[in-house]
């Protein structure tokens, strides 16, 4: 299926991970692809796409510095004109108990996962504007936006601060076909559930590795965890003309770990 022929695709947090299985979706649906991370393992992922056959061009940048968010979106126009989809999916996580946590770890974590959606959709949304043939701006969330979880304050906040984003912008914009949705990942296998998995373990109870992913991977009615290609179901879903009418809405893709 050609979803995506003709359309350019912005990504952030897509050097690995979650952003990388979105990228590569949307690269088999035709899209031409800006994948974009703060590390210089994107340009693996760009190099990828384009050996299967998908257009994609690579961006090293931080999504909480806007010159540097500029610098992306400038790079998507001139490779591909306008923008169509925007992805803010960057995010971090540390996990402490409260008399560790740094005013550092509080302000990087929300830096990247709030403000960096802030400072991305808001380039993202000022340039569908211009060319005013709508668009979709789409937030990486977290099950954390809707329970918060133990020892991560600053992340469930920032998670929290994202799905507010969403439903701001999506009201701001809806009349222009502008769509802004966001969804919440579960437990997705990345680097980022490696970390989870020994730092929660080691403050929950001396687990070896994998333990506690595997225990709480029991807690999910799938019974297993989700992968990045699970996630970019429904984020090319969201980005397709059958989401055309859904705006400013938060959904889970976890297996049914939260019901709400
Ligand atoms: N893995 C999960 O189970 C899970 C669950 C819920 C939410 N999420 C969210 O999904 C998103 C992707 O997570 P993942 O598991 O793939 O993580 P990951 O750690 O594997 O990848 C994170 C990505 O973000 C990029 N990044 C980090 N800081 C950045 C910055 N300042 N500027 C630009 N890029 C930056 C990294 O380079 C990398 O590409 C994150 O927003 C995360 O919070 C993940």
């Amino acid at each position: 299926m050609q979803r995506f022929q003709n359309k350019t695709v912005v990504i952030t947090g897509a050097s690995r991970g979650i952003g990388a299985a979105i990228a590569k979706r949307f690269a088999k649906e035709g899209a031409n692809l800006v994948v974009s991370a703060n590390e210089d393992l994107v340009h693996s992922v760009a190099e990828q796409i384009q050996q299967n056959g998908g257009k994609a061009i690579s961006f090293v940048g931080d999504v909480t510095d806007k010159t540097s968010v500029k610098a992306l979106y400038d790079a998507a126009e001139a490779a591909f004109g306008g923008i169509d989809v925007s992805i803010q999916n960057a995010g971090v996580i540390t996990i402490a108990r409260i008399e560790d946590m740094t005013e550092d770890e509080w302000d990087k974590v929300m830096a990247v996962n709030t403000k960096g959606v802030f400072l991305c959709a808001q380039e993202a949304i000022s340039r569908m504007r211009k060319h005013a043939r709508g668009g979709r701006i789409i937030n990486t969330a977290s099950g954390q936006a809707r329970d918060g979880f133990i020892f991560t304050p600053h992340y469930a906040a920032s998670k929290m601060g994202v799905v507010g984003i969403t439903q701001s912008l999506a009201k701001e914009v809806a009349a222009e076909k502008i769509t802004v949705n966001a969804f919440c990942p579960g437990i997705i296998e990345t680097d980022m559930w490696a970390y989870n998995d020994q730092a929660w373990g080691k403050l929950l109870g001396n687990y070896a590795p994998g333990e506690l992913m595997k225990e709480w991977v029991n807690g999910i009615p799938m019974k297993r965890a989700g992968s990045g290609e699970d996630v970019a179901g429904l984020v090319t879903f969201l980005a397709s003309d059958d989401a055309a009418y859904i705006t400013g809405q938060t959904i889970n893709v976890d297996g049914g770990l939260i019901m709400s």
